[in-house]
């Protein structure tokens, strides 16, 4: 008899394992486990508020007189790996790059458990459309994107995740402009250790009249984020 319950007991705890292997498999808590990644409620929200809201903004929005841009449209891998790259000095450091220094002392002391949290709550962020500034040949700007632009960012210029190329749809226009200036100049993406930014260190000097970048990033400036 006390054997017979110990058999049951084990059973049922076997059953209840196979029960509960099997919950945590399936896809709606997978999704609820991915939900809790991104809580606004998550630790990324106090470091968030104590060390970039001053010079990004409350929603991530930018702010242009501080040449600060808009955030909130940025895939997390993108911005983790930004993070990094300005506190390891591989962006940010040249010494023409006032804006980049500005961003690489602010991550100088992130730790990487502080980077993915930061990165998980600029996700959780709502997208927006950051307001146009520059006017341009749109139909110009959206001919060069299609031809030079959009075999990595996508022709919504949305990024491509594989290709880690970021969203450009959800940034400031002169964040842009800025952006292009800095690659072609070579005051980014030119360390020996950024693959990604020697990619558009390679592309910027495809484009040298500023009337068409200023095209581009009109164009790309109308074009929505990822809801
Ligand atoms: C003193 C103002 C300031 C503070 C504080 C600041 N930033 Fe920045 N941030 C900037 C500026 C300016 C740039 C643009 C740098 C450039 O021109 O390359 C930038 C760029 C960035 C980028 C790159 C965006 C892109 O599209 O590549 C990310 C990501 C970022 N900041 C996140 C943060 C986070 C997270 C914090 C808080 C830990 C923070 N910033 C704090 C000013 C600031
Ligand atoms: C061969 C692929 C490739 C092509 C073509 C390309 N890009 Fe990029 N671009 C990238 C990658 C990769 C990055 C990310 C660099 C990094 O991680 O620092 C990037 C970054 C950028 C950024 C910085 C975004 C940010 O948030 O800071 C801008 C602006 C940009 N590209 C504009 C353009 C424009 C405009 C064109 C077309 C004229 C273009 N790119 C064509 C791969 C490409």
């Amino acid at each position: 008899m006390k054997i017979k319950t110990t058999c049951r007991t084990v059973l049922t705890v076997i059953l209840l394992a196979l029960w509960g292997c099997g919950e945590t498999q399936s896809p709606a808590s997978t999704a609820a486990a991915s939900q809790a990644l991104i809580n606004p409620q998550h630790a990324g929200a106090s470091e968030y508020a104590a060390q970039c809201l001053s010079c990004h903004g409350a929603q991530g929005i930018g702010e242009a007189s501080l040449q600060a841009p808009a955030l909130t449209s940025l895939d997390p891998i993108y911005v983790a790996r930004q993070l990094r790259h300005f506190r390891d000095g591989i962006r940010g450091a040249h010494p023409d790059d006032t804006h980049g220094a500005m961003m690489a002392a602010s991550s100088a002391a992130l730790s990487d458990n502080s980077i993915s949290d930061l990165a998980a709550y600029i996700d959780a962020l709502p997208n927006v459309l950051p307001p146009a500034t520059i006017k341009g040949d749109l139909a110009q700007g959206e001919d060069y994107h299609q031809n030079l632009c959009s075999a990595c960012h996508g022709s919504n210029a949305l990024g491509n995740v594989a290709l880690e190329a970021p969203a450009l749809a959800g940034l400031n226009d002169w964040y842009v402009l800025s952006q292009y200036e800095k690659f072609r100049g070579g005051l980014r993406g030119s360390h020996p250790e950024d693959r990604w930014g020697v990619q558009m260190v390679r592309l910027a000097p495809s484009i040298t009249d500023s009337d068409v970048l200023e095209s581009i990033a009109a164009y790309l400036a109308t074009l929505p984020p990822e809801a």
